[in-house]
C-alpha cells in the first residue's frame, strides 16, 4: 500500500523548513499513515535523485532506529545516500560490528561522569557568556548567548586551542550556509571549506600524536582509524557538537517566552527544569531527519518495503505522534512520562552527546530566566534552511533579544 498525499509535496525542499517545522503539514500526513512513500526529487547539494518511505510516526522511528539489520545506516545519514567513498566511514554511516569499534573508542569522552565534570565548566562558561551579554543589554541571542557554549564545549572535548577556534567554527558556518540555495555560497566554496577543515583535523592529529593530552582527539588521532575516518569524525563532531543545542537553547526560550504561566513556574521552582528541558527538546526537536537503507523485505506501519528501499525517519513529526503523546501541540513543562525520540529512538546510533546537549540546555535556560527579570524578543529570528543535506536542517542564525 502506498499513499498518495505526498505527490504534491516535496519533503527535502528547504523553503518547506524556513519557518521552523511544518508542523500542521506533518500533522495532517499522519492521518494518512505513519510510513508514507516519497515520489522522487531532485537533490542539487547531492546531484542525485531519491525517492524514499518518509518515517513520520513515533512508534515506527523507534522500530527502524533499533532494527540496525533491516535499516542500515552504512550509506549514510542523510536522506539521498552519500557519494560512495564515504559510506561505512563516518560514525553515523557504519553499522555494527564496525560501528562498535568506533563507537567505543569514542565513548571514554563521552559518558555520564565525563559530562559530569564538563557540569561544572559548562556552569563557569554559561556565566560568562551572560555576564557579556548583560554588559551589551541588547544582543543577538544565537550569537552572542546560544551558540558559544556549545561551540566552546565541544571544542574543549575534542582538544581544540582556544585560538584557532574562530577559524574552525567559521569554516563550519560556511558549509553549513552551503547547503541553503539562499546563501551566497557557492559549492566551490563549500568544497574548499571542507578542504580546510580537514586540513586543519591532520594538523590536529599531529599535534595530538606529538603530545597527547586529556582530550577526545588525542584518543582518536592515537587510534587506528584511517584518514577518511578521522576526517569524518571531525567534520560530525563539529557539526554535532555546535549546531543542534544552539537550536534547542533558541527555540527553547522562545517557547518559554509564549509561556509566560510556564516560565513563572520554572523560575518559581527549580526542580522543574529536568522536565521542561525534555519538553524544550520534545518541542524543538532540533534534528529533521536520519536516513537508512532497508536490506530485507520489511512490514512498517502498515506499509510493505522492499529490500534496497531508502527511508528516512522524521524526528521533529514523530515527537508530535498523537498516538504518543497526550495532546501534543500543547508546550507542558510539566509532561510526564516524556518519551521524545530528539536522540533517535534508541539502538546503536543513540546520540553520543544526548547527555551533554540536555545538560547545556539546561544550565543555559535556567542562568538565563534566574539572571534577567525582563527577556524580551525584539525582531524575528533569521535561520538557514538545507532541507535534507545535513540532517540537522535548520540552524537558526541570529534572533535579537533585549535583557535586563
Ligand atoms: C540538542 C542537541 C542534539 C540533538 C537533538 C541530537 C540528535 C541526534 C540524533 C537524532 C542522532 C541520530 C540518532 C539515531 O540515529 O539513533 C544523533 C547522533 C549523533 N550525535 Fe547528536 N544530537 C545533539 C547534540 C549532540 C552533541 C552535543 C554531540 C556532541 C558530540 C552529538 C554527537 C552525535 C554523534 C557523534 C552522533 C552519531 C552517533 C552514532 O552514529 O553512533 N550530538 N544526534
Amino acid at each position: 500500500m502506498t499513499s498518495s498525499s505526498l505527490e504534491q509535496i516535496d519533503l527535502l525542499d528547504p523553503e518547506l523548513y524556513r519557518g521552523g517545522w511544518p508542523h500542521a503539514l506533518y500533522a495532517d500526513l499522519r492521518r494518512s499513515g505513519p510510513v508514507l512513500w516519497h515520489p522522487k526529487v531532485y537533490v542539487p547539494a547531492f546531484d542525485v535523485d531519491v525517492a524514499f518511505w518518509a518515517v513520520i510516526g513515533h512508534p515506527e522511528v523507534r522500530e527502524v532506529d533499533r532494527d540496525w539489520q533491516t535499516f542500515a545506516a552504512t550509506d549514510g545519514p542523510a536522506v539521498p545516500v552519500w557519494p560512495e567513498d564515504r559510506r561505512g566511514q563516518a560514525l553515523s554511516a557504519m553499522d555494527p560490528p564496525a560501528h562498535a569499534r568506533l563507537r567505543r573508542l569514542i565513548s571514554a569522552g563521552f559518558t555520564p561522569r565525563m559530562v559530569g565534570r564538563l557540569e561544572e565548566q559548562i556552569r563557569e562558561r554559561t556565566d560568562r557568556i551572560l555576564d557579556a551579554a548583560a554588559a551589551k543589554g541588547t544582543v543577538d541571542f544565537v550569537a552572542d548567548v546560544a551558540h558559544p557554549l556549545p561551540m566552546d564545549i565541544i571544542g574543549d572535548i575534542i582538544g581544540i586551542p582556544e585560538a584557532d577556534r574562530h577559524e574552525v567554527f567559521g569554516i563550519v558556518d560556511t558549509m553549513q550556509r552551503s547547503y541553503d540555495p539562499k546563501e551566497p555560497v557557492t559549492r566551490e566554496q563549500a568544497n574548499a571549506a571542507e578542504a580546510d577543515l580537514f586540513r586543519y583535523a591532520g594538523s590536529l592529529s599531529e599535534a595530538k600524536r606529538a603530545r597527547p593530552t586529556d582530550d577526545v582527539w588525542s584518543i582518536l588521532a592515537n587510534g587506528d582509524l584511517t584518514l577518511m575516518e578521522l576526517d569524518l569524525f571531525f567534520l560530525t563532531l563539529t557539526f554535532a557538537g555546535s549546531e543542534t543545542s544552539r537550536n534547542a537553547i533558541t527555540d527553547g526560550l522562545i517557547v518559554l517566552l509564549d509561556h509566560p504561566g510556564q516560565l513563572d513556574a520554572l523560575r518559581r521552582d527549580p526542580a522543574l527544569l529536568p522536565g521542561a528541558t525534555d519538553e524544550i527538546l520534545r518541542w524543538s526537536s532540533p534534528v529533521l531527519a536520519f536516513g537508512r537503507t532497508v536490506t530485507r523485505d520489511a512490514e512498517l506501519g502498515g506499509v510493505q518495503l522492499s529490500a534496497g528501499d531508502r527511508l528516512a525517519m522524521f524526528y521533529p513529526s514523530a515527537n508530535r505522534d498523537e498516538r504518543v503523546f497526550a495532546d501534543p501541540f500543547r508546550f507542558d513543562i510539566r509532561r510526564t512520562p516524556n518519551p521524545h525520540v530528539t536522540f533517535g529512538g534508541g539502538g546503536p546510533h543513540y546520540c553520543l552527546g544526548a547527555h551533554l546537549a540536555k545538560t547545556e540546555v539546561q544550565v543555559m535556560i535556567e542562568k538565563v530566566i534566574q539572571r534577567f527579570g525582563t527577556i524580551e524578543i525584539i525582531g524575528e529570528p533569521s535561520r538557514i534552511s538545507n532541507g535534507p543535506v545535513n540532517t540537522v536542517g535548520v540552524n537558526v542564525t541570529s534572533l535579537p533579544v533585549r535583557l535586563a
